[in-house]
């Protein structure tokens, strides 16, 4: 335990006592607890934050990675504050959401038509119903730590064994079609495809699995998927709720060169605010049509989907994103590779067995493997994770313990430089170190 962490940290612990009074385990979300208890955060801005003490931290976890412009950034505070001028919610349709949808159309390969809603795991579930409406088979074939919200269905085989309802509550028969498989393992897929007997509907996964160790697909495993989806006449979709507009303005279907059936986005298509979308081919889509008298698939309830908050936040950072596409995403791949890179060497100097994972913007450091999946990332040390993690923040910066970082256009070469440093700090403290 960072002692450090505790000295330092004296309101968090405060408000962590508090809050256990009032939320199940003193969090409204399991990824933001850690030991010996989080973080409360009192303000934000740009690439920092400030927690309950005062203290200002490097912010790498940028609201779960959906502030790829930084906390509260102009364009996204200038569109919001006009907005409330208009109006904060309207239940019923605007030409903002129109505008988004018109952005995400011209960014996004897969993007034929789409339906907004509010969170990412319901934007998931409705992708699942959608394929099996349209395929009118069952199965569900989804990656062993694919993480994809807390959805009845897919809520299984996130955590090791890799197999099971991640929940108690959960009937088993809920989630009897949904089969978790290896990552980068095509082989793996086939295999589930073929058990399947037929029964195939869907192929999902996030083209770079984040919970389950931030490991980039390796590139001629999602076009295998492709064809073997195409063989077997079942869906591929793409969970891009991380890597939707970070890896490149196209996704991960833009930056690999696959394009899926359908899509799932959220976290930097609202801007900062809540928003969850299914994107995908009209065919497909157009099975949620109201006014179709067969097959219609019944997607798109939901009192704030395309609230006009989400809307205009999501429409300022996706047009800035466009407008500004050619500098800001070499420069997040450059910054993010740098960073892996420095991060990796500073261990490495130190006798540390540490190895940083991730593509573009995105990095997560693990400490004893290098994964290809989510089986070999579950075998790292995390407490020497978590030791890093409390010892970073002890040193201003903070990337939330067990999760991927995200960098956005607001950090700096001397914030990155620092973060390579600390953690050389950090490797140079450890016992093991030579
Ligand atoms: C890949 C992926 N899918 C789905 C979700 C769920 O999104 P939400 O938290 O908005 O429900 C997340 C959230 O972190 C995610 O990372």
């Amino acid at each position: 335990m960072s002692s450090s962490y505790l000295e330092g940290t004296r309101r968090s612990g405060k408000l962590f006592e508090r809050a256990k009074k009032v939320f199940a385990g003193g969090v409204n979300h399991n990824a933001r607890f850690y030991q010996p208890y989080p973080l409360f955060v009192s303000r934000a801005e740009a690439q920092h934050i400030w927690d309950a003490d005062g203290t200002k931290y490097t912010d790498y976890w940028m609201g779960h990675m959906a502030l790829i412009l930084g906390h509260s950034p102009k364009p996204v505070v200038d569109a919001l504050r006009g907005q409330i001028g208009h109006g904060t919610h309207y239940g019923m349709g605007s030409g903002l959401s129109v505008e988004l949808a018109e952005e995400i159309q011209l960014a996004v390969p897969c993007a034929e038509m789409m339906r907004f809603c509010n969170t990412g795991a319901e934007a998931t579930m409705y992708l699942v119903r959608l394929a099996r409406g349209y395929t009118g088979k069952r199965t569900v074939i989804k990656m062993a730590g694919g993480w994809h919200g807390y959805n009845t269905e897919l809520n299984k085989g996130v955590h090791r064994p890799f197999d099971r309802s991640e929940s108690a509550g959960i009937l088993e028969e809920e989630q009897a079609f949904v089969k978790n498989v290896r990552f980068n393992d095509l082989g793996a897929a086939e295999r589930a495809v073929k058990e399947a007997e037929g029964d195939a509907a869907l192929i999902f996964l996030e083209p770079v699995l984040g919970a389950g160790g931030c490991v980039p697909a390796e590139p001629d495993y999602l076009k295998g998927l492709r064809e073997l989806a195409d063989r077997h006449g079942a869906l591929l979709a793409f969970d891009e709720i991380i890597t939707g507009f970070r890896v490149s303005l196209g996704g991960a279907q833009g930056f690999y060169g696959v394009t899926p059936d359908l899509a799932s986005f959220g976290k930097i298509a609202g801007g900062g605010l809540p928003l969850g979308l299914v994107a995908g081919r009209k065919e497909v889509l157009s099975l949620a049509d109201p006014t179709r008298k067969e097959s219609f698939v019944s997607i798109g309830g939901g009192t704030f989907s395309e609230n006009p908050l989400s809307m205009a936040a999501g429409l300022a950072t996706v047009r800035h994103l466009r407008k500004h596409a050619g500098s800001i995403y070499p420069k997040l791949d450059k910054a993010g590779r740098d960073t892996r890179k420095a991060v990796d060497k500073a261990f490495a100097a130190e006798g540390v067995d540490a190895h940083t994972t991730g593509l573009g913007s995105l990095f997560l450091t693990h400490f004893g493997v290098a994964p290809k999946d989510a089986q070999e990332s579950a075998r790292g040390d995390k407490d020497a994770r978590l030791g890093y993690c409390l010892e970073l923040m002890a040193r201003g910066i903070f990337i939330l313990p067990g999760h991927p970082g995200g960098i956005s256009t607001c950090h700096t070469p001397q914030d990155l430089k620092k973060l390579a440093v600390e953690s050389g700090k950090f490797a140079a403290s450890l016992p093991r170190a030579k």
